[in-house]
Parts: structure tokens; C-alpha cells; sequence
């Protein structure tokens, strides 16, 4: 255990937080208006993830400049964030490249800019954003579609139909919708995740709170079909950072409802992810139902689901709260002691993630992911009152 292993969790988080920002100071004077996501050799390179500029991820490098924004006024993060913004116009008019994860690029982008700044130009982004999202409903099934039209994850799991695939990443994507129908006061956006929120309530969550990735349901007739394995390690295991988008997705969705059902859910997730780190000193595996050997782990899952502890712990009465807070430092606290690297001439802060358990070529398989840094930001920025709220 190192030094800071022994001290408080406010000693822990003073520290941390004074890391971030001299890390963050130099990221972003070297970054810019770059769109990273995982740096080769300490340096990150613009638009690397593998869908280029459609990629999923390409949201979280201006949602931290937006964060880091928000606890410093400093303007080099906002002029950057408006910077990437801008790139980001692209996406919007290419239908190919659209999928469910435009609340994932624009709740941290455009949507972020317009909740701070006003700025309109960023609001009609959110809206076109967000009326994309909306007309992936099918309303038989009652679901979000994820992937097709275009850019997709097909070719990870075979070339059949996924018009009728949902996932559980999702209910990370719908927080777009009840922001679109809070700003137009049109309940119109909101229904629509709404019922997406309890189709995956009914399908993605199993009674002890582990998670489906993959949802199939009939696009015709919308009954349900099977789940078939995702990024995890099989067909029934429980991904890990498919969990934690549980934990922190019906989390949001009842801060959003306030239907009671979707903060049970959370817990329940949460109770579920707990436990499976407390056993294995607060480190997230790739999945919770895999091999014991190799052990893979993922620092996103361990990000996310610390972030989506820290939300739950908004909801609960004032003696429930040091549970989730306590869970969330020790998650935090383990993995920055074993994945983090502060040195500020590296570009990114967490090792250790993994995109999906089976990698054949490694390259995805521990290795600094874009978004663990964003949910560490968010997580550190929360505990010490200087988050903004993003979702
Ligand atoms: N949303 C895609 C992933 O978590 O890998």
C-alpha cells in the first residue's frame, strides 16, 4: 500500500483533485481540439477510437474539458470544448454514422456547452441529437435500437439483424431525452425513455441484480427473443462495465422520474457490483462470471460504477448515504493505487481498461481508456462539490 494508502478519504481526495488539475492543465494545452481516446506511447492522437469521428467515445475528452471548466473557470477548457464541439457538427449530418450513443457524444458536448454557457447553437445540436435518438424507438417492442444503420458493432458478434438489439449502455444514452423534453417542454422525448428504461428493467436485470448486455427482441411483433453474450466473457456472464452503466443509468432515470422502481434497480445493481469488488480488494474484473485465470481487469467499469454509486447516494435517506460514498472511495482509491499514472507529461491518468473480454489482438485489453479519466474527473469534482451535472 503506498503512502497515501493510510490517509483519510478527504486527505486522499485533496490530493487527487490537485493531481488532476496540474495533469489536466498540461493534457489540455497539448490536446486542444484533438477528439482522443487512447494515447500510443503517453500521447494521444486525434480521432483514434475505431469508429473515427463517429465514434461512441467521443464525448468524454469535451465533457472533461467541461468539468474541469466548471471547477476552474479557467477559459484554455472552455475554448477547447467549443473547439471539439464544433468538429462534432459532422456527426449530425451523416445518418450513417448515428446510433443510439448520441446522448453519450452530445449530453457531454453540445448539451454540456448549452447548460453552462446558453449558447444556442449548442442547444438545436442537443435537440437534432436528441430527435435522433428519439426516432431509433420501435414502439412495439417498446425499446431503443443500439446499433445498425451504418456504423456498428455487427462484425464483433456476426453479421445478422440487429434491428431489434437493445443494450444496457443505453440507459447512459436516454438521459439526452429527459433533457429534450425538460428544455421543449415536450413530454414527448421523455415517454420514449421512459418506456426504454423499463423494457430494460424487465430484460437486462436479473433477480440478483447482474445484467444482461444484449436484449433481442422481435422488431415486428416486440416480444422478447433471448440475450446474447456482448462484450463480456459468455451468454449469461455479467460484464462489468455493463453493470456499472446499470447502476449509474436507472440511477439517472430516476432522478429524471422519480418512479421509485428505477432507484430500487440501481441498488440492486449497485448491491451486485459491490460486492463482487469487496471480494477482490475493490478492483473491477472484466466481467464477475469469468474464469479466475486469466484475471482481466477494467478501471472504466471501476470509474463508472464509483460515479454511479456517488449518484445513488444523492437519492437515499441520510443515513444510507456513507454506504454508496464509502463504496465509491474504495473503488476509487483502489484503483488509482494500482492504474493511475499523475506524471503530466503522459497524456491520461487510468490504465487498465479493457474494451472487451475477448481481444484477440490485446490492444484493447488493459490499456488507458478515455473514459475512465472522464468518471474519475466526474467522481473526484463530485465528492469535492465542483461537478457540473452532465446527464
Ligand atoms: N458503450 C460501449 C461500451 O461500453 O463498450
Amino acid at each position: 500500500m503506498g503512502e497515501l494508502g493510510k490517509c483519510s478519504n478527504q486527505e486522499w481526495l485533496d490530493d487527487v483533485y490537485e493531481k488532476i488539475l496540474v495533469k489536466m492543465k498540461a493534457e489540455c494545452a497539448r490536446v486542444g481540439t484533438m477528439i482522443p481516446y487512447s494515447p500510443k506511447e503517453g500521447r494521444y492522437h486525434d480521432l483514434d477510437g475505431m469508429g473515427g469521428i463517429h465514434n461512441w467515445t467521443n464525448g468524454f475528452w469535451p465533457g472533461m474539458l467541461w468539468q474541469m471548466y466548471e471547477a476552474t473557470g479557467d477559459e484554455a477548457y472552455r475554448t477547447a470544448a467549443e473547439g471539439v464541439e464544433e468538429r462534432m457538427d459532422e456527426i449530425l449530418t451523416d445518418m450513417k454514422g448515428v446510433d443510439h450513443d448520441a446522448g453519450f457524444l452530445f449530453l457531454l458536448s453540445a448539451v454540456a456547452d448549452y447548460r453552462k454557457t446558453g449558447n444556442e447553437a449548442s442547444l438545436h445540436r442537443g435537440l437534432i441529437a436528441a430527435n435522433l435518438l428519439a426516432g431509433r424507438f420501435n414502439p412495439v417492442g417498446n425499446f431503443i435500437r443500439a446499433w445498425g444503420d451504418g456504423l456498428n458493432m455487427n462484425s464483433f458478434f456476426g453479421d445478422g439483424d440487429v434491428s431489434g438489439w437493445m443494450i444496457v449502455d443505453c440507459m447512459m444514452n436516454i438521459p439526452l431525452l429527459y433533457w429534450a423534453s425538460e428544455e421543449t417542454k415536450d413530454p414527448r422525448f421523455a415517454h420514449i425513455a421512459l418506456k426504454h428504461a423499463k423494457t430494460a428493467q424487465r430484460y437486462v436485470v436479473r433477480e440478483d441484480g447482474s445484467c444482461n448486455h444484449i436484449v433481442g427482441i422481435n422488431p415486428q411483433t416486440g416480444e422478447f427473443s433471448d440475450n446474447p453474450g456482448g462484450q463480456g466473457f459468455e451468454k449469461g456472464s455479467s460484464w462489468s462495465r455493463g453493470q456499472s452503466w446499470a447502476v449509474y443509468g436507472f440511477a439517472l432515470s430516476y432522478r429524471h422520474t422519480k418512479d421509485e422502481s428505477f432507484l430500487a434497480t440501481a441498488k440492486q445493481c449497485a448491491h451486485y457490483c459491490i460486492s463482487n469488488m469487496a471480494v477482490n480488494d475493490w478492483l473491477p474484473l472484466v466481467d464477475y462470471r469469468a474464469p479466475e485465470e486469466p484475471r482481466k481487469y477494467d478501471s472504466t467499469a471501476g470509474m463508472i460504477t464509483a460515479a454511479g454509486l456517488l449518484e445513488i447516494a444523492e437519492h437515499v435517506g441520510e443515513h444510507e448515504k456513507r454506504f454508496y460514498t464509502e463504496a465509491a472511495f474504495r473503488i476509487l482509491r483502489a484503483c488509482d493505487e494500482k492504474f493511475a499514472n499523475w506524471d503530466p507529461e503522459v497524456d491520461s491518468i487510468m490504465d487498465g481498461g479493457t474494451y472487451f473480454y475477448h481481444d484477440p489482438s490485446g490492444e484493447n485489453t488493459e490499456v488507458p481508456i478515455i473514459y475512465a479519466d472522464y468518471y474519475l474527473i466526474e467522481s473526484v469534482l463530485r465528492l469535492k462539490g465542483k461537478a457540473m451535472f452532465a446527464w
